[in-house]
């Protein structure tokens, strides 16, 4: 079952406050950028890879491209404002294929397994998204005061990837667009067309590089996977 997907990779990374795109900091011997490339590289069901990147940063993508030879991306266009711009500047520029994955540049940890999971799920139901159960008590706090305790067994955290039927996110993305709604992940968008999205357990190493500890967290990451 082969699927293309797509990476936004075209964000500023302020919380990192490194005065880069945090995508190009290392982890262990190379960067994050190229750990998260090197997944899909590796798994033969990708057949195309789509990055979005800021144009002052596409000549350096090129560059890192070709050192760690990343064959298979196949369209590098410009992201936009907001991460969701960014993904549909990919999908734009896509030709059709059955499923598409949307996985930030910036989790470089995800499981072949969940990777398996998702676009089996994709090809059967439309839609799939990876997230883990909330290991905290959850509560809603308004202007520092506690409003309520949420149940936790309902609550998961949500990660990327996320996984579709190319028609289905296309067809959400450019209502979206259309209509001027912003979402914080594809999801929300194929929601609001009332599709089904089903949840497939991924791991709680999948994390997001977002704040300089996630650097600490990431090389503790890639040391236990040599061991
Ligand atoms: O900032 P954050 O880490 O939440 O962004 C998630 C992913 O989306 C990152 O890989 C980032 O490069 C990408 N992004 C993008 N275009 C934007 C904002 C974020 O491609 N305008």
């Amino acid at each position: 079952m082969d699927y293309e997907v797509v990476l936004p990779a075209a964000g500023s990374g302020k919380r990192m406050g490194a005065g880069t795109n945090k995508l190009f900091l290392s982890l262990a011997d190379k960067p994050i950028l190229i750990h998260t490339l090197e997944v899909f590289e590796k798994d033969s069901k990708c057949t195309g890879i789509y990055l979005a990147v800021k144009p002052e940063e596409r000549e350096y993508i090129q560059r890192l491209l070709n050192e760690y030879n990343i064959t298979k991306v196949k369209g590098l266009p410009n992201g936009g404002k907001e991460r969701q711009h960014s993904v549909h500047a990919c999908l734009k520029v896509m030709k059709d294929v059955d499923i598409v994955l949307v996985h930030d540049a910036a989790r470089p940890f995800i499981l072949q397994s969940v990777i398996d999971r998702l676009v089996e799920t994709a090809y059967e139901k439309g839609a799939a998204i990876a997230g883990v159960r909330a290991k905290d008590t959850m509560k809603k706090v308004r202007e520092g005061i506690i409003v309520e305790t949420v149940e936790r067994e309902d609550l998961w955290a949500i990660q990327t990837p996320q996984a579709f039927r190319f028609e289905l996110l296309r067809q959400a993305e450019d209502l979206a667009e259309k209509v001027g709604f912003l979402g914080t992940d594809e999801a929300m968008l194929v929601e609001r067309l009332g599709h089904e999205i089903h949840i497939v357990e991924s791991s709680y190493e999948n994390i997001k590089i977002t704040t300089k500890e996630d650097l600490i967290f990431g090389e503790a990451i890639l040391k236990n996977r040599q061991l």
